[in-house]
């Protein structure tokens, strides 16, 4: 093919793109912020800066729920705007692989194929996040043995059992970082009866959060607003309270990965306690997440090392064995060839 060849991690939280040759090039939040006549004044690091400190005349949108697209034009221009950027002086337009949840419908997947091809691409080819993430984990696999891959995004946690290049069994599901810092938000409003913002919730995660209840507890002073005053206030949150905020998602992540199991056949599954299982996704840095997984599910659980560029890192593995990718049937279509797309064949 000629032409730059680029993966996309087109992501709910950021977006990660590699360019084969030259690797991880680029890594924004997901975000494009308009002003009031719908001009476009800041995407990605810029529209992320003004998310929940912008005024009325201010929108700032995230155009990506769980993985696939609310928003079509803010996702394309936001497409749009990072390649131009990481291909600046390309002579030809360049072709790109992006990755899509392991659950999208045909017609999601028309969508994003189209809008990438809208957005500047000569060709495009998805595949799904889990596979993609698996190949940046090292764990290429065109052989006939099972590997199970938990993907923790910010919309979604992908859990899918990969052979022979494909994968067998996957589930989605929405108990991903997302759920987990709206879970620390709600905790405050019911028991505490503050409000606080997303990102405050998502610091309070980083820092003194932990899948497991933590043998010294620890707190942290943010702040945020009394729901009953409307002023605002300074408090400070205990890593237990964290952990009990967190519990019912964290327990929902591990209730997927059971649901996989389950309807995974035994010789994959033998292939799988004896592999282990391997986490990916920026979700996968919460403290202690793989014991609590190993835990519950009695199988050995490692994080991937570099968690968060997997997928990205993946694609770029994927344009280096790009004959194992279309003797599984993934293959790169044009604009044009996507008017004759039918998704349908492809479920
Ligand atoms: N150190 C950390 N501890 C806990 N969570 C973290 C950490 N670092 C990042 N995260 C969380 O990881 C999530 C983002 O992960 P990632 O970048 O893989 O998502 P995404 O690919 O954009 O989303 P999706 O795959 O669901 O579309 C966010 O919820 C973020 O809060
Ligand atoms: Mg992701």
């Amino acid at each position: 093919m000629i032409g730059t060849n680029i993966g996309i991690d087109l992501g709910t939280t950021s977006v990660i793109a590699f360019i084969e040759g030259r690797g991880v090039v680029l890594n924004e939040p997901s975000a494009v912020a308009y002003d009031k006549n719908n001009n476009i004044v800041g995407i990605g690091k810029r529209a992320y800066a003004m998310l929940e400190k912008n005024h009325e005349g201010i929108r700032v949108v995230k155009p990506l729920v769980h993985g696939v697209v609310s928003d079509f034009t803010a996702t394309k221009q936001m497409v749009q705007y990072f390649i131009s950027k990481v291909c600046k002086n390309a002579v030809f337009k360049p072709n790109v692989i992006a990755c899509v949840p392991s659950m999208v419908t045909g017609l999601e997947k028309r969508t994003i194929l189209e809008l990438i091809t809208q957005a500047g691409a000569a060709k495009a080819c998805l595949i799904e996040e889990p596979l993609a993430a698996s190949l940046g984990a090292g764990l290429r696999n065109d052989r006939p043995k099972g590997v199970m891959i938990v993907d923790i995004g910010g919309g979604t946690t992908d859990v899918a059992v990969i052979t022979m290049g494909c994968i067998a069994v996957s589930k989605s599901s929405h108990s991903a970082g997302n759920a987990l810092s709206e879970a620390i938000i709600r905790y405050m409003r019911t028991e505490r009866d503050i409000i606080i913002g997303m990102k405050t919730a998502e610091e309070i995660k980083i820092r003194i959060g932990s899948a497991l209840l933590r043998d010294v507890e620890i707190g942290l002073t943010k702040a945020g607003k009394y729901y009953l005053t409307k002023m605002p206030a300074s408090f400070e949150i205990s890593s237990t309270e964290t952990f009990l905020a967190m519990k019912p998602v964290l327990d929902d992540i591990v209730e997927t990965i059971r649901a996989v199991l389950e309807e995974t056949p035994p010789e994959l599954a033998a292939d799988i306690l004896d592999s282990g299982i391997v986490l990916t996704g920026g979700g996968a840095l919460l403290r202690n997440i793989d014991r609590m997984i190993e835990n519950k599910t009695g199988i050995k659980t490692r994080v991937a090392a570099d968690p968060v560029n997997c997928v990205a890192l993946g694609m770029g593995d994927a344009f280096e064995h790009i004959d194992i990718l279309s003797q599984n049937g993934y293959v790169f279509r044009a604009f044009e060839e996507i008017g004759g797309y039918n998704p349908r064949r492809e479920e």
